[in-house]
């Protein structure tokens, strides 16, 4: 387990090797924003991170196109959290990040 922490709601997330940021904070009971639904497409869960770039999984063919598509680049500083799996702790930012309830 990782902890991945979300600005600036300063949510700490534990966050499994197998798992992706954005599962992690759905299992946790915090919504995060999507409109593919966590299928890589859409480009509204992208976050941008911190600390611990170095930390972020591989990107993968999906995201990567995503990306590209959505900003234009890659460049590892915005990744996408249906799709970033981590070894280690990461610092990110992501605006909207917030409990179920107040959905
Ligand atoms: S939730 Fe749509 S790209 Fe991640």
């Amino acid at each position: 387990m990782s902890a991945v922490t979300v600005l600036p709601l300063g949510l700490v997330l534990e966050v499994a090797g197998d798992q992706t940021v954005m599962a992690a904070a759905r299992t946790a009971g915090y919504v995060w924003p999507t409109v593919c639904d966590a299928s890589a497409s859409c480009g509204t869960c992208v976050s941008i991170i911190r600390e611990g770039e170095t930390n972020c999984g591989p990107i993968p063919d999906d995201e990567r196109e995503t990306l590209t598509r959505t900003l234009g680049s890659v460049d590892g500083d915005r990744r996408l959290a249906c799709r970033l799996t981590v070894t280690g702790p990461v610092t990110l930012t992501k605006r909207g990040v917030h409990p179920i309830e107040e959905s």
